[in-house]
């Protein structure tokens, strides 16, 4: 490579450029059927331009410019494939994300839904480190319903499942929790800078691997969350998630969204728009 190229190349992923080495559509179509192979993530769902130039910027980072490099990096080094598999299912959360609106659940569709059904089945799709399913723990809890409800989360990714699992949580991502729920964490280092939260809610929510871009969903839910999740979905694959999503819930169930997301095509799946970002069969 010569050092005008070199020195360009650099520039380029500085300014965050289009690189000089875009693969073609060819060598992205070979390299997106090898890694739903390997890994079974179907990246032909995703948002073409964002995702090939957050590929792109990967391998640059990696100093590999060629697809089939970077897919034989992937298959050889662990590390590299997390790094690839966090790059494109981007981790971000954090306890009762948008409060206004877990109030709205809490003093609204929460109630309303017990009203009619006694207990309810709620699911976590795309559940991140467990922060959206343990808020609604919580917030059973201080109903005291959360014994007899059925809590279900799930995400794409094996590595955040098993932090949710293990529900342990840093300061900084408790600092959003208002004063009445701090109870439900207790600080297990003597620097008092890690929690673990409540065996009580870990223990109620069954963690499970999924991808929403493939296979069936199971059925009868009351309230389905799934929030910053479909942001990089292309928009087929929104419109099959959520009338999968309208699927699996019961007469009356609530799918709750994310605070930038609309259903576009909200009243052709069957939806009532009850409240800004809550859709309900
Ligand atoms: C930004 S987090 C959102 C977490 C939480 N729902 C919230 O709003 O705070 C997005 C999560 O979606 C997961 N995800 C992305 N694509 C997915 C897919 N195809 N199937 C299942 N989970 C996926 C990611 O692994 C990530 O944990």
């Amino acid at each position: 490579m010569s050092e005008d190229t070199k020195n360009l190349k650099d520039l380029g992923s500085l300014l965050n450029l289009p690189k000089l080495n875009m693969p073609s559509e060819e060598e992205f179509n070979s390299f997106k059927k090898k890694i739903a192979s390997y890994i079974g993530l179907n990246l032909f769902n995703y948002k073409n331009a964002q995702m090939e130039r957050r590929i792109v910027s990967l391998m640059n980072r990696n100093n590999i410019f060629k697809l089939d490099e970077y897919y034989k990096l992937l298959t050889l080094d662990k590390e590299k494939l997390e790094e690839f598999t966090n790059m494109l299912t981007i981790n971000v959360t954090e306890f009762f994300r948008n409060n206004d609106k877990f109030d709205e659940l809490e003093q609204k569709f929460i109630p309303d839904l017990l009203q009619k059904h006694g207990s309810i089945k709620i699911w976590s799709a795309g559940c991140s480190c467990g922060a959206e399913i343990y808020s609604i723990a919580m917030i059973l809890d201080r109903l005291n319903v959360l014994e007899k409800c059925t809590l279900v989360a799930s995400d794409f990714d094996q590595n955040i499942l098993n932090r949710a699992k293990k529900g342990h949580y840093s300061r900084f991502e408790l600092g959003t929790i208002r004063a009445e729920y701090k109870k439900y964490f207790k600080p297990i280092d003597t620097a008092g800078e890690k929690f673990q939260v409540d065996d009580k809610l870990t223990s109620k929510v069954r963690f499970e691997r999924r991808d929403l871009l493939n296979g069936t969903f199971e059925k009868n839910f009351h309230l389905i969350l799934c929030r910053n999740v479909v942001i990089y979905f292309t928009e087929e694959a929104k419109d099959k998630l959520y009338a999968d999503f309208y699927n699996s819930l019961t007469n009356g169930g609530v799918l709750f969204i994310g605070s930038t997301e609309r259903i576009h095509n909200y009243k052709e799946i069957g939806y009532n728009l009850n409240s800004s970002f809550f859709y309900q069969k």
